[in-house]
């Protein structure tokens, strides 16, 4: 049963934030959250304005607010749970960091050309509709600005990503502990290609990050960038790189 008004992220992250108040020493793309390729793939953040879609408790989003020096890192989360974990662990943080309690695509929309690099480490990329929010992002992001998440690669049962636009139910708690379901956008890298595009972020690239072993469910990550198209003569020159892409 879907409980639409629940919210389903109450229990996430829950107990590690109960007794890890830290801003993490890495910054990790990974399912497993172990290794593999880190912060480097967003490029030179120095003075850019940065959102995290679907920070949870802002983990990432605090580690790269205070090991690195971007303007700004907005870590966006839907949820009240997530937000105000976050807000707990990581208020002290403003203004370089600032929580933001909004689901992203009201807030993207409501954004127009406001960042430089929009990031999604199996946030709200994966939960919400990619032909709502590819939209979004690519209107909330500066001309030539890039938008990198990291999402399953398959199902975590298993099976395999789907071939076409099309949500997966995948099974949730409410905060009573009671069954429901959420969506879940589980793509191919040439449906989520084809997504980019036609939303206007372009040069897609995708790399497939094998699971590293560990963790109870190991899955593996797909790891996408693309970059909004390049508008009028503000675009210059790319001020972001990403060392390892397979080109598309
Ligand atoms: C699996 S958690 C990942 C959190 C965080 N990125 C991390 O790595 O720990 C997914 C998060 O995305 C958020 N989310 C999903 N859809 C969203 C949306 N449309 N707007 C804002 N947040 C969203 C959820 O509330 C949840 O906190």
């Amino acid at each position: 049963m879907t409980t639409a008004a629940a919210d389903l992220w109450h229990h996430y992250g829950r107990t590690r934030a109960e007794r890890d108040r830290t801003v993490p020493e890495a910054f990790h793309w990974l399912w497993s959250q172990d290794g593999g390729p880190g912060p480097d793939v967003l490029g030179d953040v120095t003075g850019m304005f940065v959102g995290d879609l679907g920070a949870g408790t802002g983990r990432h989003a605090a580690y790269l607010a205070t090991r690195h020096r971007p303007a700004r890192v907005d870590a966006l989360d839907a949820s009240p749970a997530q937000h105000a974990m976050a807000t707990d662990l990581y208020a002290h943080l403003a203004p370089r960091l600032r929580l933001v309690h909004a689901d992203v695509v009201t807030h993207l929309r409501r954004a127009p050309a406001t960042y430089d690099v929009l990031y999604s480490v199996f946030g709200a990329v994966d939960f919400t509709d990619p032909r709502e929010l590819l939209p979004a992002a690519a209107t909330a992001l500066r001309s030539g600005g890039w938008l990198v998440f990291s999402t399953l690669a398959h199902h975590l049962n298993g099976a395999p990503a789907r071939p076409d636009v099309a949500h997966s139910d995948i099974p949730a708690k409410t905060p009573e502990g009671k069954s429901a379901t959420m969506r879940r956008w589980v793509l191919q890298e040439h449906v989520w290609a084809k997504q980019l595009d036609e939303a206007g972020l372009t040069g897609s690239t995708s790399l497939l990050l094998p699971a590293s072993g560990s963790g109870p469910r190991p899955a593996d990550t797909l790891l996408v960038t693309a970059r909004r198209r390049a508008t009028g003569p503000r675009h210059t020159q790319p001020r972001l790189r990403f060392p390892v892409p397979r080109a598309r």
